[in-house]
């Protein structure tokens, strides 16, 4: 295991307890009902034994966390894990109020923490993309897990499928410079939600990091991205590559944000349904992988 002090995780670590819990706090819905078909699909389809012990990494609100708790039973336990303190004190929050008793939830980054193992199985919906030093999370993600144990991981595919955040990239660079991470002092999210698009460099880096069994299953379903056009342009402002480049933009962002909100509610009204909401396409790899011990 690398040392705690090894880490250069502190610029991403403020991000996600800063900026980003903000910005995710504020569209929490978006996130936990949005996504609840990809944990949902992860559950029926392959499942939790009852009465083991799983590690949810980059847990954020939980309520993927909460949900494997009601699977594996008052006898299995769930354990998320976050970077982001303010999102552990969030998950913890909703886990006592949903009175699922059998998780736990502590402050650790997957790269460098002792994760408290050792876990039956481990689970990361979206998470590990944004994983700054992925491969030292990768190998001490593996050592937490027992022998045969299983990594189940949701990540984005490629960008031309996921047109509700690339489309909404596209709009904002039309009207925004970029800035790229190296540029700015800002604090920012890491290396971002299509980091592991590519099934070849995944499974390259997972067999490196000395997982093996690495299989990839496409998921694809429409995902609520705004209660109405007005949210889901706010959404696609706030969340996502289309987010970071207004943010890192600072005042040269902020000055053009009317004419991208125009650009966005163009872009994304062909997504509106009869009632108003707005779903849009998406698609995601389920990867698994096992610990060969
Ligand atoms: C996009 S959010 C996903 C949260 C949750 N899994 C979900 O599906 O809603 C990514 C999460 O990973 C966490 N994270 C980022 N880097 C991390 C690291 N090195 N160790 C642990 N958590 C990390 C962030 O704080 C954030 O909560």
């Amino acid at each position: 295991m690398l040392d705690e002090t090894q880490g250069s995780n502190d610029i991403i670590v403020e991000a996600w307890n800063t900026v980003l819990f903000d910005k995710y706090l504020r569209f929490k819905h978006l996130f936990t009902e949005g996504l609840a078909p990809h944990t949902h699909q992860v559950l029926t389809r392959q499942g939790f034994r009852e009465g083991i012990r799983v590690l949810d990494v980059g847990c954020g609100f939980g309520d993927s966390t909460i949900a494997i708790a009601r699977m594996v039973g008052g006898k299995g336990e769930v354990v998320g894990i976050d970077c982001a303190d303010r999102f552990i004190a969030a998950a913890k929050a909703d886990a006592a109020e949903a009175g699922a008793s059998n998780t736990d939830f502590f402050v650790a980054d997957a790269s460098i923490s002792d994760l408290r193992g050792p876990y039956d199985e481990a689970f990361a919906r979206f998470g590990t993309m944004f994983f700054n030093l992925l491969g030292a999370a990768m190998i001490n993600i593996r050592r937490s897990l027992k022998p045969g144990g299983r990594f189940t991981q949701v990540v984005w595919r490629k960008r031309e499928d996921n047109a509700f955040l690339y489309d909404a990239e596209l709009c904002v660079k039309r009207f925004v410079p970029v800035v790229s991470h190296e540029e700015t002092t800002a604090v920012h999210c890491g290396p971002g939600p299509f980091s592991m698009a590519g099934p070849d460099m995944v499974s390259d880096m997972m067999q490196a990091t000395g997982w093996e069994r690495v299989t990839f299953e496409r998921f694809d379903c429409d995902i609520s991205i705004g209660r109405d056009l007005d949210e889901a342009v706010q959404f696609a402002m706030a969340y996502g590559p289309a987010g970071e480049i207004i943010r890192l933009a600072e005042e040269e962002g902020e000055k053009q944000v009317p004419v991208i909100m125009e650009a966005l509610a163009e872009a994304f009204a062909g997504y509106v349904r009869e009632d108003g909401s707005v779903w849009a396409p998406s698609s995601a790899w389920i990867v698994t992988a096992f610990n060969p011990g």
